[in-house]
Formats: structure tokens, sequence, C-alpha cells
């Protein structure tokens, strides 16, 4: 019997070597932890259950039969992060380079399943040279089984991927189908092509970090929803993630406990907009002191600054913060800013987050370059995200909200629960100049004339009292009690009830 015990602690720990000692070695010396290493880092301390430790890969192909390491480059398995089940796979470097074969896909099939059956987050840690070249198509089936299963999870468990290392060819497109990509600066990198055959078709030289590094997916692509400095800051900012989201579509956000009263006032939100209507001011400044204890998590902090979105909490429950950021082009809508907030806001709503909405938008960016890359439909995206969302949405017009930007920003027409803005929103079809040059451009060559419209167009339009007239505003709210007033909002739609028509699934503009 003691010998059996013990064949079993042999067999255990000699598939946690992994790859060997050589090959963990040189994971430690390009500043990576390895897959094990990882998940305890992510995972609270001795929660992690791992399955199938001891599979084997089954090829014979190309002398693979002399080459079986337990695990096959992937450890699986599930445990907790700060108390809640997570379900995680994290791919071995030091095995065949992290490389899918048909048992390493069947591995990770097992846990979406298990996720999907269980309602559970599934988090995928990445660092992978793509499908195992020696099994060929058996590697090509094998990630096609795990997209499906992305597919079908998506938007019923949270579903993140981490990239930790090289992520090509096939190990590109499941996190591409998750929910939020995070990357580690420097020592990831994604892309469908490496650079060796971007030479050969393009002639193009770059280097894998000039051509997926995590600064080229969190400034230009818009593939990574952030990257952080090394694999323990990264996995710690993503446990600091799920904390705010719901294990499922059907799981109530997480409650944490709020240390900050939502009845203080605070008074320096009274002067947050500048007297110049055309002067900046942080928009984040207002998500902060409207969160507990000031604690945003942001997404995509690096690409389209003129938005910010995240997560915070009120009262100790998620929500997502959507905001024009008028420091950055004013805040005005252009395409990459309506993708990104459409993509957040179905997030919140797959998941039952509700929505708080920031606006202080002078309209969408007008030019050949917005129109030729697609304006209409990226706009729409975000138009159609707002519109289709039936999670509680309160918004907040602090200041500009024109045109069709107006509409957009989750405005009262889109079934807006709560519609406030502060004394100093203007909601018009545009701003004053642009008005009065167009409808009085008899009187152009005339500036006390046009001086005279324009204030006539300030004095009538150029406030949120004309919205308020119409009920399109629910009530002009004083500044310094926005917390308060969102909290109470937030509090009355928690048995918020309303559903879509009843259709096989929507036709988003994509
Ligand atoms: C089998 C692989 C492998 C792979 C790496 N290894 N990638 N084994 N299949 N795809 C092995 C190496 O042979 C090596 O084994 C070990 O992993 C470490 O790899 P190195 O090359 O020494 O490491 P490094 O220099 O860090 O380079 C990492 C890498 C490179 C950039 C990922 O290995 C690489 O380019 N790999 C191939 C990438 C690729 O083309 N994959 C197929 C994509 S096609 P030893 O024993 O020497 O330590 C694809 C199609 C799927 O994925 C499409 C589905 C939609």
């Amino acid at each position: 019997m003691k010998e059996i015990l013990h064949e079993l602690e042999v067999r255990r720990e000699r598939a946690r070597m992994g790859g060997g000692a050589a090959r963990i070695d040189a994971q430690h010396k390009r500043g990576k932890l390895t897959a094990r290493e990882r998940i305890e880092v992510f995972l609270d301390e001795g929660s992690f259950e791992e399955f199938d430790m001891f599979v084997e890969h089954r090829s014979t192909d190309f002398g693979m039969e002399k080459t079986k390491i337990a695990g096959d480059g992937v450890v699986t398995g599930w445990g907790t992060v700060n108390g809640r089940t997570v379900f995680v796979f994290a791919k071995d470097f030091t095995v065949f380079g992290g490389s899918l074969s048909e048992t390493h896909a069947q591995k990770i099939m097992k846990v979406q399943d298990m996720a999907l059956k269980n309602r559970a987050p599934i988090i995928g840690l990445y660092d992978a040279g793509g499908a195992r070249i020696q099994e060929g198509v058996a590697a090509l089936g094998g990630y096609a089984e795990v997209f499906q299963r992305n597919v079908l999870a998506s938007g019923v468990i949270p579903q993140i991927s981490v990239i930790m290392g090289p992520c090509a060819g096939g190990d590109v497109y499941s996190p591409a189908m998750t929910d939020l990509i995070f990357m580690v600066r420097d020592t990831s990198y994604m892309f469908v092509t490496g650079p060796d055959v971007v030479k050969t078709v393009t002639n193009e030289t770059v280097t894998s970090e000039q051509l997926g590094g995590a600064s080229v997916h969190t400034t230009k692509s818009s593939i990574a929803d952030g990257a952080y400095d090394n694999d323990v800051d990264t996995l710690l900012q993503v446990r600091r993630l799920i904390d705010f989201l719901p294990q499922s579509n059907t799981s109530p956000v997480p409650e944490i406990e709020c240390f900050q009263s939502v009845e203080e006032i605070d008074e320096s939100l009274d002067t947050l907009i500048p007297a110049n209507a055309n002067k900046p001011y942080d928009i984040k400044e207002l998500i902060l002191k409207t969160v507990d204890e000031g604690d945003f998590f942001e997404i995509q902090e690096s690409f389209a600054k003129n938005i910010v979105c995240g997560f915070g909490r009120i009262e100790g429950s998620t929500v997502g913060f959507v905001a024009n950021q008028p420091m950055v082009l004013a805040g005005v809508l252009d395409s990459d800013a309506s993708r990104k907030a459409a993509r957040f806001v179905r997030f919140c709503d797959c998941f039952g987050i509700p929505v708080v909405t920031f606006v202080d938008v002078p309209g969408f960016l007008p030019g050949t370059a917005q129109e030729y890359g697609g304006l209409i439909k990226h706009g729409a995206k975000l138009l159609f995200a707002f519109a289709e969302a039936t999670v509680p949405k309160v918004t907040l017009i602090t200041r500009k909200a024109y045109g069709g930007a107006y509409d957009v920003m989750s405005s009262k027409h889109l079934r807006g629960d709560f519609n406030y803005a502060w004394p100093t929103a203007q909601i018009a079809v545009m701003g004053a100049k642009g008005a009065v040059e167009i409808i009085f451009r008899k009187d152009i060559a005339d500036p006390e004339k046009i001086a005279a419209h324009t204030k006539m167009y300030e004095d009538r339009f150029l406030s949120p009292f004309v919205a308020a007239e119409r009920g399109y505003i629910d009530e002009v709210i004083m500044p310094h009690s926005t917390r308060k007033r969102i909290a109470r909002a937030l509090r009355l739609l928690r048995n918020k009830d309303l559903e879509n028509p009843w259709k096989k699934h929507d036709n988003i503009p994509l």
C-alpha cells in the first residue's frame, strides 16, 4: 500500500516538472513564471485542484512516441479567487513550447465544459507556439473544438485570456473570442503569423514586439484590454477584475462591503466644469468620486482615450462606467471610441452589470478618415448596444450632449432609466457657433447680429432645461450630490424587469 502511495507522489512530482529543470530555468531567465507558478499566484492559496495531470499525447509521427510528458503542455483545473470558483488552464511553454495537440485540446475542452456546466468564469493563461506541428490536422481539429466551446459559453460565463508569452497561429483565436484579453509587457506577443512569415509574404521586417507586443495591442489594434509589467502584477490585476464580475449571466453581481457612505456630498464636483465650455477637465475625477473608495478598474485605458470604460462599485455592487473624456479630442465620438464602448456595454448587459454613463460629447468626429473608416456603422454599434441593453441604465449629462451623440449616449429615448443632468449641461443639436452660422447665414458678415443670435441660441438651447421641460431629463441635479443620486437610482433599479422581444439573436452592425 505504502509503495502505491509513493508511486503516486513520484508520478505527480514528475508531472510537476513539466519539460524539466533546464526549460524551467530558461523560462525564469526570460522573466516568466511557469504554468504552475502562475496558477499558484492567481488562485487562492491551496485552492487549486488539477485535472488530467497524467494525460499524454498519442502521436507516433516524427518519433513523438519517444517523448511523452505528463500533462502534455497545459495545466488545467479549478480553484478560487477570493473564495469564488473559477476554472483555469495554463499553457506550459516548457512542454513542446506549450503547443496544442489533440489531447492538450481535450484537456482544455474538459475545463471549458466544466466551467459552462457549473456556471463559473474560465481563465486561460497563454504561453504557446500554436498547433503542435507533429500532429497536423488533429491539432487543427482540437483548436476548432475549443473555439466552438468559446462561442457557446460567450455571454453565459465570463471568459478571460491572459497572454504571458508567445501566442501565435491557432492560439490567438480562442482569446479573441473571450470577453477580455490582458498581456504582460515585453514578454508577451500575439499574432496570426510571425515575423518570418511576414517577411516572406510582404517583405516587411518586424520584430515580434513590433508585430504583436502589448504596446501594439493596447494602443493600436485594441485586441488587448490591458497590459501590466510582469507576470505577478498581471495575475493580481486579473484577480482584482474577477472580484467585479458575476459568476455567470444568471448570477447576481458580487457584493463587497462598502466603507464609504453614499450620503456624503462632494463639493469639489461643483467646480469640476470649467467656466469656459471649451476647456477640458478630467472625467475620471468624476468617476473616481462616484465609485466606492475610488476603486476603478479601467478597460482599454490606452486605446480611444476619448471614451473611458471600466468597472467600479456603488454601495458594494458592480457598475460599468462609460464616460466621454473631454481631455482627449474634446470627448468626441469616433469609430474607435464607439467600438470600444459598444463592446463594453454589451459585456455589461450580458452579465447583468448596470451601466452608468457620463456624457460630455460635442458630437461625432467629422472627416473623410472617419467616414471612409465606417463611422456610420461603428457609431451604430454603440447606439445598438445602449438601445438593446436591458440592465439598469443611469445617465448623467455633465456638459455637452450635442447632435446624434446625445441620442447615442444612453439617452432617455434608448430606454435610459434615470437621465440626469448637471445645471451646466448643454443639450442641443450642435454648439452655438455652428448653429448660428447655419440658421443665420445671411447675417454672417455682421458681427453684432451674429453675437446677438449666438446669445439668443445659448440662452435658449445651451442648458438642460429645454430637454427637462420635455421629460428627456428626469432631473437636473447638483454636482455635489452625484454619488448619492446615482446610488439611489441604482438601488431602485435592483428590481428592474425588462426583456427584449424573443429572437434567435440580433444582427448588430459588425
Ligand atoms: C511543436 C513546438 C512548437 C509547435 C515550439 N515548439 N512551437 N513544438 N509544435 N508549434 C517547441 C520547439 O520545438 C522547442 O522544442 C520548444 O517548443 C521551444 O521552442 P523554441 O523555438 O526553442 O522557443 P523560442 O525561441 O522561444 O520560440 C518560440 C516560438 C517558436 C516563437 C513560439 O517556437 C515558434 O515560432 N514556434 C512555431 C510557431 C508556429 O508556427 N506554430 C504553428 C502555427 S500554425 P525543444 O525540444 O527544442 O525545446 C497554427 C495553425 C492553427 O497554429 C490554426 C487553427 C485556427
